[in-house]
């Protein structure tokens, strides 16, 4: 190769290269085709360190508003679509500072000074990170929202609650929606702490040592929102916890999607019939002409996959990694970004299918009476109204059923001499326990499913909301 044939060296960084890197080598190291999505942050955090280069002396106000003007220039050129990102360039940090440069001339050149890209990179991600955290908070909000309007509607409506997806005790539609509130309220408080212990300002760190300019942290920290300035540069260049803090609660509340979207897919079923989707979160089939099927439960029902990919794929790329940074850790913003947008889409998509979905009561109302689900009630009568140990009342109880499903009815079409003839004691008393409402209505403990203390939870999730 001649020298000419040579790729020219970077511009930014390349004084003791004699060539530029190889064309596969500009593929593989350039970020720019993702991280340009972090260009708001990574100007927010330019300005601040230039007003603070100001502040202390370290260059002169004249270059720190030419750079702070510039960067506002650069900013509305890439809102306007008029910003060539440019792949020699590798990243954001290095497209804005070089077209910054083009822009405001040399004072474009000192925007670096006390900063290197390690600290850069840290703060902007921080910073993009951190506003995802308030996003997730607000759309989780309108969720359990969503969720509190129906428990609402129909705190005291009866539906089969189930263990092992049988029909295990009556519960109410109230209490199985504010279920999902209160999973829905600890998804919103894991973003809340992983934001309030992220919001440690690591700019100042420079390449992983601090510096030697007499620069002001906390003056950067307090102007980009954050708390105060990381404690340590050599951890502030190297973790990504934050990152991984978010990917978790993420994952953990995109399970819980799953999991009641698993449900919608079940309720709404021609055998089920608990629910109905509405046309706006449902879809036909090309050759059935009579189906309606819930894609989107069934993709929110999917969507963790990706989430738990993203966050397991984080994981690996920094367990094992020394102090401090590494390139690997370029690899951490895809992951988070798809995990971002699969997470923001997923809880939309939920909110509105929670709001539109018709919960069918009287189907709700039959089906908590098959299945034997007032089997219970019927053991604990026989213990408060007969002094049985709870074990026997079991088993007489249980016996009952037997002889029920023998007969192809439910407990409370069993005549009262069938009922004696598993205790010659019980009365005619015992029917009144056998109705699904008074069963509900039993259930008073706190937290349990009584019309009273569903109504009771809803206050509280109200006020705690408003
Ligand atoms: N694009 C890089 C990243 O995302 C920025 C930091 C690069 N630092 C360096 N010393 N090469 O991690």
């Amino acid at each position: 190769m001649t020298q000419s044939d040579k790729p020219a060296a970077n511009t930014m960084w390349g004084g003791r290269f004699a060539s530029g890197p190889d064309a596969i080598m500009t593929a593989i190291n350039a970020s720019i085709g993702f991280d340009q999505r972090l260009y708001a942050q990574d100007i927010a955090g330019s300005r601040a360190h230039a007003a603070m280069l100001a502040a202390t002396g370290i260059i002169t106000d004249s270059d720190a508003k030419a750079i702070r003007e510039g960067l506002l220039t650069v900013l509305s050129e890439i809102e306007r679509g008029k910003f060539t990102f440019r792949t020699d360039l590798e990243d954001i940090h290095l497209n804005i500072e070089s077209r910054l440069t083009e822009i405001v001339g040399d004072a474009g050149k000192r925007v670096h000074t006390a900063r290197s890209r390690n600290d850069q990179v840290a703060v902007d991600f921080r910073l993009w990170v951190r506003d995802q955290c308030d996003a997730a908070i607000s759309s989780l909000t309108a969720l359990m929202q969503a969720f509190l309007a129906q428990a609402e509607a129909g705190a005291d409506w009866v539906m089969p609650g189930f263990t092992h997806l049988q029909v295990a005790q009556p519960v109410t539609w109230g209490h199985h929606m504010l279920a999902y509130v209160e999973m829905l309220g600890r998804d919103r408080s894991r973003f809340a702490d992983a934001r309030k212990r992220m919001n440690e300002c690591p700019l100042g760190a420079a390449a992983l040592a601090g510096t030697g300019f007499p620069i002001d942290r906390h003056m950067t920290a307090a102007a980009l929102g954050f708390d105060r300035p990381t404690a340590n540069s050599l951890d502030s260049v190297s973790d990504r916890d934050f990152a991984l803090e978010f990917l978790s609660a993420s994952a953990i509340c995109a399970t819980h999607l799953s999991r009641f979207a698993e449900e919608l897919v079940i309720w709404s079923t021609a055998q089920f019939r608990f629910v109905k989707l509405s046309d706006k979160w449902t879809t036909g089939s090309s050759i059935m002409p009579q189906k309606k099927n819930p894609d989107a439960a069934e993709l929110l029902r999917a969507k963790i996959g990706r989430i738990l990919g993203a966050t397991v794929a984080l994981f690996t790329v920094m367990k094992g990694l020394p102090l401090t940074y590494s390139k690997d850790m370029q690899e951490d913003k895809e992951q988070v970004f798809d995990a971002a947008d699969t997470l923001m889409l997923s809880l939309a998509a939920m909110t509105g299918m929670v709001s539109d979905m018709t919960a069918q009561k009287d189907t709700l109302k039959t089906a908590a009476a098959s299945g034997f689900s007032t089997a219970t009630d019927l053991a604990d009568w026989l213990v408060r109204a007969l002094g049985l140990p709870f074990r026997e009342a079991h088993h007489i109880t249980g016996r009952l059923v037997a002889l029920a499903e023998a007969k192809g009815c439910d407990l409370p079409d069993l005549t009262l001499a069938e009922m004696q003839s598993a205790h010659p004691d019980i009365t005619q008393e015992v029917y009144s326990v056998l109705g699904v409402e008074n069963s509900v209505r039993s259930r008073q403990s706190y937290g349990g499913t009584a019309p009273d203390q569903v109504r009771a939870q809803i206050a509280r999730w109200k006020a705690a909301l408003a």
